[in-house]
């Protein structure tokens, strides 16, 4: 396997008798910005949890900057500079936002970006003195970005970013992780079509399990068959 960014290789998950993914094969570069999205139960979370190195799949092979990541340790993973943000909420709510970054950044052997680069990336820099408990749920979304990133990842995987958020809070998420794609590849999986047009990313569709399309936004969403997919007419 040639040492590319991140690959993935015919990809296949079976949990028991169940054949969650297939034959799914993808590659990305350094700064790229990749959607995923499919309908539900379409393997979209279990092949982030593949990529991401936390589950090691059942066949292929995924490989980040050429070593094979399948089933490390996380605290290896994160040493490799890949980050992930989980649904769970982690923040500290009695600690205020710069105080929570602080946190993040505890046991980081990574360079670090400056405190204030990072504020600012994620859109909370009159907002640093304020304690978690206070913050808004897009506000605690996105600090929870910044805590995932603290240590200067190179690579960020989100699963579903947006959920619950105001469709205000929906479209300062897609600014956001814009500025943060000038510093490293973002793979995020969406259901908020609003938020994937917003990105306009190369995106990977998955039906399921397998791979379905792939292409700019804009060709995806013109794409009948997987309007069609989507609306559940197959
Ligand atoms: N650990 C597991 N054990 C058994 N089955 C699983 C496991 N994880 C996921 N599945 C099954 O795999 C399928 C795909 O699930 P997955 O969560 O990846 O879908 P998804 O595309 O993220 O769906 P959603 O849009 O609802 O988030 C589902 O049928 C799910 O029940
Ligand atoms: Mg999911």
């Amino acid at each position: 396997m040639s040492s590319s960014f991140l690959r993935a290789e015919k990809i296949g998950m079976r949990f028991g008798g169940l054949q969650v993914l297939s034959d799914i094969d993808l590659e990305i570069g350094e700064r790229s910005l990749t959607a995923i999205i499919g309908p539900n139960g379409a393997g979209k979370s279990t092949f982030l949890n593949v990529l991401t190195g936390v589950l090691r799949p059942t066949e292929g092979v995924v490989a980040f900057r050429g070593q094979a990541i399948g089933g490390l340790p996380l605290h290896r993973i994160a040493r490799l500079g890949i980050a992930r943000k989980f649904q769970i909420p982690s923040i500290f709510s009695s600690l205020t936002v710069v105080e929570n970054l602080q946190v993040a950044r505890w046991g980081s052997a990574r360079t670090e970006w400056p405190e204030d680069e990072l504020l600012e990336m994620i859109g909370l820099r009159d907002r640093r003195s304020v304690q978690g408990a206070e913050l808004a749920h897009g506000e605690k979304q996105w600090l929870e970005i910044g805590m995932a990133i603290a240590s200067s990842p190179t690579l960020l995987l989100l699963d579903e970013p947006t959920a619950g958020m105001t469709p205000q809070e929906t479209a300062d998420t897609a600014a956001l992780i814009h500025r943060l794609n000038k510093k490293l590849a973002v793979i995020a999986v969406e259901h908020d079509i609003s938020f994937v047009r917003a990105l306009g990313a190369d995106t990977l569709v998955l039906h399921q399990g397998r791979f379905f399309r792939q292409g700019p936004f804009a060709e995806i969403e013109a794409d009948e068959a997987v309007r069609d997919v989507y609306l559940g007419r197959r």
